[in-house]
């Protein structure tokens, strides 16, 4: 079966190959490999100006629904290089390593962990059936140094998970903040990891964005907030994807959990690549502050106002990421469908409006009227103020339609010589191309009524 034919068992819609988002993404300006004119860095990417957008808008909406709407979280925003102490408290030193085989035949890489167990068995290349070196191990972070005179640096690391400057901002936020427990700190930001074998586009990358929130709670309501928090994460994804039924969970086997997880969950998406993490949930009980407090010296430890009790909070930890998102979510709304003019197909980016990079497109039916272009232009001023509105007068109209529907564009605003008599334009939705012919004035409020997540 070739990848295009492959469909979900659910649905039977068929899956999109990562090539075509490659592809698109970078055609349309949504994502670049980086350093390009110098051959590339494996596992690293730039993003276009469509790839900004629509990172800044799924960057922004995690922190409203996560933050913003949630009275017990507050946000950070650490920096990426700490202390070099912080990651052997955090067991990254020791524990943060990938067993390696190559195959003696084909030369190929693999991690240990990542081969069919038949293959591990018989200790066999799963692409050509060579023989398999011994595993080797490497540790994944990333090296660097402060300072500049030789001798006198120091060594420290990139950040290989962002949220240690949560546990190190954890008694800052609750000496400065009016928190008590439980409650929740909340960070997005880059996290860097020498991934051996990087690949499969954005899903495994160097240089990654992270987003976590670590919830502190007394250990007897552990329980009761891991359930919470992880019913809430994976209802979050659920809103922002068309294919619910390539989400779900799956626990982690006690041999696979990460050495600072006594419980884990992922919630998996499924693409031609399979069932894949999105995001883990995390039962991280008291490793982190206990570990912190261990190797700093300094105390921890919780009182609580009332009862006078002295712990060491336990923490539940979502960990997703913005280009895991990014990845999944043009993967779940990218189609290919009929023309309804039969003369051709169309793809459709059915992206959440919410999340879309470019709110509304605003089309003059032609670019020799003057009168047409002036009133298009106006719109589209008054437009760009309140969410990013493109103008464009280049082509047909319905090539300016398939344009903006290939990048997801959820509202094309057409003026018309009907607009020059009664100041109305029709609107054109991008899943149905229902259209609607609506006052000017109407319009802020009837996009923003679409576009604004609620
Ligand atoms: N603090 C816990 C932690 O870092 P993780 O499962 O290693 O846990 C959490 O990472 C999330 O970060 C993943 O679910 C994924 O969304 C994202 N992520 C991890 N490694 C990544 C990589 N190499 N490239 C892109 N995203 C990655």
């Amino acid at each position: 079966m070739t990848q295009t034919e492959e469909k979900t068992q659910a649905t039977g819609t068929p899956m999109v190959p990562i090539e075509k988002i490659v592809s698109l993404s970078k055609r349309r300006g949504f994502v670049y490999p980086n350093s390009e004119i110098y051959g590339g860095v494996s596992g690293i990417y730039d993003f276009g100006p469509l790839g900004v957008e629509l990172r800044n808008n799924i960057r922004r909406y995690w922190w409203w629904s996560m933050v913003q709407t949630n009275d017990n979280v507050v946000g950070i925003e650490g920096s990426i290089i700490t202390h070099p102490r912080v990651w052997e408290a955090s067991g990254h030193i020791e524990n943060f390593v990938d067993r390696l085989v190559d195959c003696k035949n084909c030369k190929r890489r693999f991690r240990q962990d990542h081969l069919p167990e038949e293959n591990l068995l018989k200790n066999k290349c799963p692409v050509c059936g060579g023989e398999l070196t011994e595993p080797r191990t490497f540790n994944l972070m990333m090296e660097t140094f402060i300072g500049v005179v030789e001798g006198e640096r120091m060594k420290t690391y990139l950040r290989g998970e962002a949220c240690q400057n949560i546990y190190l901002d954890y008694d800052n936020v609750l000496k400065s903040s009016r928190m008590q427990i439980p409650f929740g700190i909340c960070q997005i930001g880059k996290a860097f990891r020498n991934e051996v074998t990087p690949g499969n586009f954005l899903f495994r990358q160097r240089e990654f964005e992270q987003w976590d929130l670590q919830f502190f709670v007394h250990p007897s309501e552990m329980q009761k907030w891991f359930d919470y928090w992880k019913q809430f994460r994976f209802e979050w994804y659920k809103g922002i994807i068309n294919h619910k039924d390539r989400l779900r969970f799956r626990a982690h086997g006690p041999d696979e959990l990460a050495h600072y997880a006594k419980q884990a969950f992922d919630i998996e998406y499924q693409t031609v690549l399979g069932w894949m993490e999105w995001e883990g949930i995390h039962w991280r009980q008291d490793w982190d502050l206990s570990r912190h407090s261990q190797f700093s010296g300094q105390d921890l430890s919780y009182t609580d106002p009332e009862t006078k009790e002295r712990y060491i909070p336990w923490i539940v930890e979502t960990s997703g990421g913005v280009d895991r998102t990014f990845l999944n979510l043009l993967l779940d709304a990218y189609e290919e469908e009929p023309d309804p003019t039969g003369k051709e197909s169309r793809t459709v980016l059915r992206l959440h409006p919410w999340l879309a990079p470019v709110k509304v497109a605003v089309l003059p039916l032609q670019k020799n009227k003057e009168e047409l272009v002036t009133t298009a232009r106006d719109i589209h001023k008054k437009l760009r103020r309140l969410m990013v509105s493109q103008y464009d007068d280049i082509a047909n109209i319905g090539r300016r339609y398939r344009r903006q529907d290939e990048i997801g564009t959820p509202f094309c605003v057409t003026v018309d010589f009907q607009t020059l008599d009664d100041k109305t334009v029709t609107v054109r939705e991008r899943d149905h191309m229902t259209q609607v012919r609506l006052a000017i004035d109407e319009l802020p409020m009837y996009l923003l009524e679409r576009v604004m997540w609620k």
